[in-house]
């Protein structure tokens, strides 16, 4: 709800509540961001108390000792009047200068949220304010918009530069939101990576000063995502306060959060203003992207399941809004380049077998495409692979029972390729110079409305020819050498392609709105909401071993739901870390997102094949707890456990994995803990699972009575058609005995074996199944 009049600005939502007022001289000062107030709750008494003039202060206004720009917590900040902390804005204005002073001239209410020309924003039932300050001396207005998604518990924010003035003033840094807030001792958390190590959580402890997260790749990046949150001294995944913002948009991002003397945390977010140098006409208006901020005083679980749901209900759009992923098998890790009709419908026949719902074509199917070197941008089929075109191969994939999904690098081009050598002009590159390569390719300019038509017509008639449900939009280099011949300002270069990104995603599927559109840049080099408001799912990193994956998956947890995360099966030894993982636990970490495989089926011995189906129909039958329950990082005690948790939407069913990374020498107990289900009486049981024998090696003859070589081709034959089943636990307990904790049956430590040990080892796991039973049972 918002409550405005010409003084006070307060924004409830369900939990929490904002509020700012104007000062005297017009300005906007923050007043109070945290838990719902009541409805007496005075902007005077929670305001920040001016009694004294501080030292070593520019005065707004000489007669007033106690108003220092400086020393107030703010809404929106400008450069050059007594404020020394970075500003939202840096713009030239008509005299040279880049001194501004943005006051108050009005505001108003609409109900929804309001849509912008050039980028994605939320949807959904919403009330937005609109706040309007006007530079002093130009006309020059700032449009500050905040959007109030009550049962979200979210607010965004963005802001829009209007140029009334009659010349035209440039633009070096524009942000799309400024905040300040009290200092509670902050600890920044950031997702910080590059490829195949994506969304690594990293803690920076807010001191004097600044702490930046940013991207100048182009893209939102693997190295940096937008999102961070700031947690309070000592709050846990349980506890405390917890900001978190993120940024609707898939370009250069910038966020700043620096404390200043007076223990103030000022937090900026926007569009990066590295490079960016943006001429603004007469007339003409300039749209930031949109802000997404959550608080929460329960910890870090709780704001990511408001986040989780903001993302689900109001960022992810169209048929695949809530609706089930399907389970896919993806032949790249198969295949790589190397493929024809008939490795593909062979590996497609066992997938259908397994009970895998799609199938997905990934790269190599066009052009000359048979290396990484050749083929981008044309997109006509290779008949020596497919001879009798898509249309004909996609039909035979949907015989078999499957849909169909087809990878694509739009954005690129080799310079061994039909389209380079037709329009070499299409490339991003500095006209002096040879252009650098990044995998062998180059960036197609979309800043050139002719390259955009070119995608949209490539795609979108493979798209229309072929009965294609699953498309995999992939994008595999950072930006080099920014410069488009379309634009006379190079400084626009980067928004601008954004901006003509989201245009090509939107002209070719917003047409085509059943095609599931999965979005992927080397993996998680563009994991961002910008992106989810066109593709409801993203592939999370092209490392899937599941041990890296747990760091990844977890870091993305925390911003992101994991009905957006694409996390799949492969083969082991892990192609990038070498490192040998159990199936379970291969399947255990993938099911916390949206399930695939990507591995040769025909190498799977027939006990794999019968695991891998038991795995997909138990995905099938829990999908929509593992896609939309309420997910949490469950504390342990141990360094070497990882716990996560889904919770289904009726409270009644709890999905646990417990994975060990490396095990310890005689490790002790541990215990099952799951929080949040509805009151009342539980069966939990473990997920049944199969312990290889070569696993084990020569210690399998202390179970079997014969003596085997531990390499031989007994053990390896008998490997193919038996195993063991780890210890399977099944309990009757309340939801109070789940919270408190559940000890397990101990693990393997050599001093025996029998069916009530848990084998784990080095990258083990086990989960759990805990569903309501009725009392009368
Ligand atoms: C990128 C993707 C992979 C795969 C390859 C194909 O690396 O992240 O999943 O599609 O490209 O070239």
């Amino acid at each position: 709800m918002i409550q405005a009049n010409e003084t006070t600005f307060r924004l409830d939502t369900a939990n929490s509540t904002y509020l700012f007022r104007k000062t005297k001289y017009g300005h906007l000062e923050h007043i109070y961001y945290g838990t719902l107030l009541a409805d007496f709750d005075d902007v005077d008494v929670l305001a920040q108390k001016r009694t004294i003039q501080v030292g070593s202060s520019v005065l707004y206004d000489e007669s007033d000792s106690v108003y220092s720009l400086d020393s107030i917590c703010l809404e929106w900040s400008d450069n050059g009047r007594g404020d020394y902390r970075q500003s939202p804005t840096e713009l030239k204005m008509p005299d040279g200068s880049f001194v501004s002073d943005f006051i108050y001239v009005g505001y108003k209410i609409v109900e929804n949220c309001v849509t912008m020309k050039t980028l994605p924003t939320a949807y959904g039932e919403a009330e937005t304010l609109i706040v309007t300050l006007k530079d002093t001396t130009n006309e020059l207005y700032v449009d500050l918009y905040y959007s109030v998604f009550a049962e979200a518990n979210v607010i965004t924010r963005r802001a829009v530069l209007r140029n009334e003035t009659d010349v035209m003033i440039t633009i070096r840094r524009m942000m799309s939101m400024a905040l300040d807030l009290p200092d509670e001792n902050f600890q920044m958390y950031t997702l910080d990576g590059g490829w195949i190590k994506e969304a690594n959580i990293h803690k920076h402890p807010i001191s004097y000063g600044i702490v930046t997260n940013s991207s100048t790749t182009g893209a939102s990046s693997n190295r940096h995502n937008p999102a961070f949150l700031l947690a309070e001294a000592n709050a846990n995944e349980e506890y405390g306060n917890v900001y978190a913002f993120n940024l609707v948009y898939s370009g250069n991002h910038y966020s700043a959060v620096e404390k200043n003397e007076r223990d103030y945390v000022r937090i900026l977010m926007g569009i990066n203003p590295h490079c960016f140098d943006w001429k603004l006409a007469s007339k003409e208006q300039f749209e930031t992207p949109e802000c997404v901020m959550t608080y929460s005083n329960r910890g870090l679980n709780g704001m990511s399941h408001q986040f989780h749901n903001f993302i689900n209900n109001n960022i992810v759009r169209g048929n695949w809004k809530k609706k089930e992923r399907p389970i896919l098998l993806n032949n790249w890790e198969a295949h790589f380049f190397d493929f024809n009709e008939h490795k593909l419908l062979q590996l497609a026949k066992q997938a259908k077998e397994l009970g895998v719902e799609l199938f997905v074509l990934d790269d190599g199917w066009f052009g000359e495409r048979n290396t990484d070197k050749a083929g981008l941008g044309d997109y006509t089929v290779n008949t020596k692979k497919l001879p009798q075109g898509m249309k004909a191969f996609a039909s035979k994939i949907k015989a078999l029972g499957l849909d169909f999904g087809l990878w694509f690098e739009p954005e690129m081009v080799n310079s061994d390729s039909e389209l380079y050598r037709a329009h070499p002009d299409y490339a991003v590159k500095l006209p002096s110079k040879q252009a650098v390569l990044g995998r062998n390719q180059f960036v197609l300019d979309l800043c050139q409305e002719e390259v955009r038509d070119y995608i949209v017509k490539q795609v979108g008639s493979i798209l229309d020819e072929a009965n294609i449900s699953y498309v995999k939009w992939d994008m595999n280099r950072h930006i080099a050498e920014a410069f488009s011949t379309a634009i006379e300002n190079q400084g626009e270069f980067y928004h601008r392609y954004i901006i003509g990104l989201y245009e090509v995603l939107e002209r070719i599927f917003c047409p085509r709105p059943h095609i599931l559109l999965e979005s992927c840049s080397s993996g998680g080099n563009r994991f961002d909401l910008g992106m989810l408001c066109f593709s409801p799912q993203i592939w999370s990193s092209d490392d899937t071993d599941p041990i890296e994956r747990l760091k990844i998956q977890a870091g993305l947890s925390y911003f992101y739901p994991l009905s957006t995360m694409g996390a799949h099966v492969s083969q082991s030894p892990h192609q990038q870390t070498l490192r040998d993982t159990p199936l379970a636990t291969r399947f255990h970490v993938a099911s916390f997102g949206c399930l695939g495989y990507e591995l040769d089926l025909k190498y799977l011995s027939p006990e794999e094949k019968k695991d891998i189906t038991e795995q997909i129909a138990f995905y099938k039958q829990y999908r929509n707890v593992f896609q939309y329950g309420k997910f949490s990082r469950m504390k342990t005690y141990k360094s070497n456990k990882v716990m996560w948790q889904c919770i289904s939407e009726d409270r009644k069913t709890a999905l646990t994995g417990l994975f060990q990374t490396l095990a310890t020498a005689a490790e002790s107990s541990d215990k099952l803990n799951v929080t949040g289900l509805e009151k009342g009486k539980y069966a939990v049981h473990t997920r049944p699972q199969r312990l290889y024998i070569e696993r084990f090696g020569g210690l399998m003859k202390h179970v079997l009575p014969v003596e085997l070589n531990p390499d031989g081709m007994i053990l390896h034959v008998a490997n193919r058609h038996y195993s063991l089943r780890d210890c399977i636990e099944s309990y009757i307990c309340s939801d109070n005995a789940l919270r408190a904790g559940i000890p397990l049956c101990e693990q393997f430590i050599g001093t025996g074996y029998n069916e009530k040990i848990r084998m784990l080892g080095d990258f083990g796991s086990n989960l759990y199944i805990a569903e309501k039973i009725n009392e009368e049972d």
